[in-house]
């Protein structure tokens, strides 16, 4: 199988596809490449498993780019909710318009197979209860926004000949060689490591689930090979019940991981952004699947790295891992224009 990867140099696309190539699926990447000046370390699987890559925007793809290819695993957009309210113009022309114009072109050049990242930020404000994929979609960001547009109208182009499948993921976590530091538990970390010192503006109270990024590329993997009517249009949670955590008990996780490490919380912030999702539908339907990473193992891993690289601040600190700071950046030096195209 020939995989068409977006987003490919970014944090889950630099571990998948090595993990699509380690399973004997070729994988022809994509990617505009707003972060390249972030590389945090090298190893093993990295050197061999360095795919073909496209330097183009998403909304540049034409029908000749995807020749020869069965699926597309779509992971190049603007990703997170600041990077959204930071230009929901551009992040809809993106997230929205792109996504679903590589959608239409993939289906015209005869790729059958669409494996779309999406997220949980579609449940939006919450409570504290179980979400399933049945629930309402509450968006509160022009991210979120765009992530059930895309849905909705990539879903409508599921058929015979064309097989959507939408991944919810949770917020991510782990070592990628792309790293971000934006993302709770790589950030938790990262400030454990350099500070030993988690100092919480709020009272920690608001349920977040979070996944490994590696469970995000199994998800992928197994969403790819699976019959396609086991998965045709469908929307899948991705991550497993047992990782919805409270942020103060993911603070805990990590300050024990890190000796010395306090942890401070403040007053109660009135932020009423708290959720839990049920992950019961991926577990019984997509097959194969399982979460084999917990946040334990998720924050032993980030540390390992961070002392075999002797990681300092300003690494923790550097534009390119934080993708707001990147993109102001490259804003600001003109390196790209108003449309967020290269200069
Ligand atoms: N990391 C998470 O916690 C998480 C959680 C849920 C969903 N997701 C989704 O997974 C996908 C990948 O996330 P990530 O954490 O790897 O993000 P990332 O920002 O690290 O990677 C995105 C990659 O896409 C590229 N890209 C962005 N716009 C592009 C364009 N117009 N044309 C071509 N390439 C473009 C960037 O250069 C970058 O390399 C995103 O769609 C994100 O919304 C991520």
């Amino acid at each position: 199988m020939k995989v068409f990867v977006t987003g490919v140099n970014g944090y889950i696309g630099a571990v998948l596809a090595p993990y699509l190539m380690e399973r004997g699926l070729t994988v022809l990447g994509l990617d505009t490449g707003f972060y390249r000046d972030g590389w945090l370390y090298s190893d093993d699987r990295h050197f061999p498993c360095s795919p073909l890559t496209l330097n183009k925007d998403l909304r540049n793809v034409v029908l000749q780019d995807l020749e020869g290819c069965d699926a597309v695993a779509h992971l190049a957009e603007l990703s997170n909710d600041p990077l959204g309210q930071n230009n929901p113009v551009i992040t809809h022309k993106i997230n929205h318009k792109g996504s679903v114009s590589l959608a239409e072109t993939a289906r015209k050049a005869g790729v059958r197979r669409f494996v779309y990242t999406s997220s949980c930020s579609v449940y939006g404000a919450g409570t504290g209860e179980f979400l399933d994929e049945t629930a309402p979609p509450n968006p509160q960001t022009a991210y979120a926004e765009c992530k059930v547009l895309v849905e909705r109208d990539v879903g409508r182009m599921a058929g015979l000949d064309f097989c959507p499948v939408f991944l919810r993921n949770a917020t991510a976590y782990g070592p990628s060689p792309r790293m971000r530091f934006d993302i709770v538990i790589n950030d938790l970390c990262a400030l454990a490591w350099t500070t030993r010192h988690i100092a919480m503006l709020s009272d920690g109270s608001p349920w977040r689930p979070v996944v490994h990024v590696e469970d995000i590329c199994e998800a992928v993997y197994r969403s790819l090979v699976a019959p396609e009517d086991a998965v045709r249009g469908k929307i899948f949670n991705v991550g497993r019940n047992s990782d919805n955590y409270r942020i103060r008990e993911i603070a805990r996780i990590v300050a024990d991981e890190f000796p010395g490490c306090e942890v401070t919380v403040g007053p109660s912030s009135g932020d009423n952004r708290s959720y839990r999702v049920s992950f019961d539908r991926i577990e019984a339907e997509l097959p194969g699947f399982q979460c084999r990473h917990s946040a334990t193992d998720g924050v032993k891993e980030l540390h390992e790295v961070f002392e075999r690289i002797q990681m300092p601040k300003e690494t923790y600190e550097f534009r390119a891992f934080t993708r707001l700071k990147q993109i102001r950046h490259l804003q600001a030096t003109g390196q790209i224009d108003d449309e967020f195209f290269w200069r």
